[in-house]
């Protein structure tokens, strides 16, 4: 009920403990126990014995009526649920597919404690600093279509870093977000199929975004919007322009433009890489993605190789040189 209580003093300049306790069908002192919670949250709310309840500033909050505020979408995050604390936003929401979730449905976190990141390894969100989001998407396309979904996530991703922050977020290939040669975000996507067709695509997200420090493992590739902006920027307005982007994104795949926006946007393409695959580890110049997701490498002799999974450093890139 402390979404409901929140989306009303949002939405109103002045408002009445009783009116609200109306609008809710609850009693006055259940409303009173939300504006204590939402108080204990940092919500600043005045409150005068003659006018009633005024909301004068929110914190830096992930919670569903704040993300929701002003944004204008016809499906991306039309449906939020928001968690303070939660083993992972990519299971949660895929918990919710099954039940028949609609596409666009959102699923945030202030807190992850068994966030996944690729190749299985994990992804930390420290509580406050960071954005856990998971997109779920029901796209009509046969499952050997879904890396342009994976390549679309990582455009809307730095498209919307860009709108809300005004930094030169890039692409390294396939879909981890990159600002000024470091990471500020990973992409997982868990899809359920069959041989025809794609049930649905969850697109989780992970944003460093407050962090001023690093466990030392990623000390040196990892960064922050903050870091990078010297601002303390706000969390929602990320998540907001990303579901804008997400919509913007699926105009460009409609328009066949998918890969030439890619690769504007990729630090990847046309550079030096070492390439980690399973089997071998090699060094060439990457130089194209195919719409598969695959990164297409020519090697000195001239030979060119296939990339279709493993991890890939990049000269001049989060310490590789
Ligand atoms: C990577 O390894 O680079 C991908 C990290 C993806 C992390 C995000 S955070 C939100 C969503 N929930 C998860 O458990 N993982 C993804």
């Amino acid at each position: 009920m402390v979404d409901e209580v929140l989306t009303i003093l949002l939405a109103q300049n002045v408002i009445s403990g009783e009116k609200i306790s109306r609008i809710l069908g609850v009693t006055r002192s259940a409303v009173w126990k939300d504006i204590k919670t939402l108080r204990e949250q940092g919500f600043e709310i005045e409150a005068s014995e003659r006018s009633g309840y005024h909301l004068v500033s929110c914190p830096d909050s992930l919670m569903a009526p704040l993300v929701h505020q002003g944004l204008q979408t016809e499906w991306a995050g039309k449906r939020i649920y928001s968690y303070d604390t939660i083993d992972s936003t990519n299971r949660r929401l895929r918990e919710l597919a099954q039940q028949g979730a609609e596409h666009g449905t959102l699923v945030l976190a202030d807190e992850q404690t068994g966030g996944r990141g690729r190749r299985g390894r994990g992804w930390i969100t420290p509580k406050g600093e960071a954005i856990a989001m998971s997109l779920l998407m029901r796209p009509e396309i046969p499952p050997q279509r879904v890396s342009v979904i994976s390549l679309g996530t990582a455009i809307a991703v730095a498209f919307g870093i860009r709108a809300a922050t005004d930094l030169p977020a890039m692409i390294k290939w396939p879909n981890d977000v990159v600002v000024n040669g470091k990471k500020v975000c990973g992409i997982l996507l868990e899809l359920e199929a069959d041989e025809q067709s794609v049930h649905h695509v969850v697109a989780g997200i992970g944003i460093n975004v407050h962090q001023k420090t690093f466990p030392e493992e990623i000390a040196k590739t990892a960064t922050s919007l903050d870091l990078e902006s010297s601002k303390t920027l706000s969390r929602a307005k990320v998540v907001r322009e990303i579901l804008k982007a997400a919509e913007h994104v699926e105009a460009i795949i409609r328009n066949g433009r998918l890969l030439d926006v890619y690769e504007s946007l990729s630090v990847t393409i046309g550079h030096p890489v070492c390439v980690y695959a399973p089997a071998e580890t090699f060094e060439g110049t990457a130089v194209a993605v195919k719409e598969t997701g695959t990164l297409i490498v020519r090697l000195a002799s001239g030979e060119t190789r296939e990339v279709v999974a493993g991890d890939v450093s990049v000269r001049g890139l989060m310490g590789y040189v």
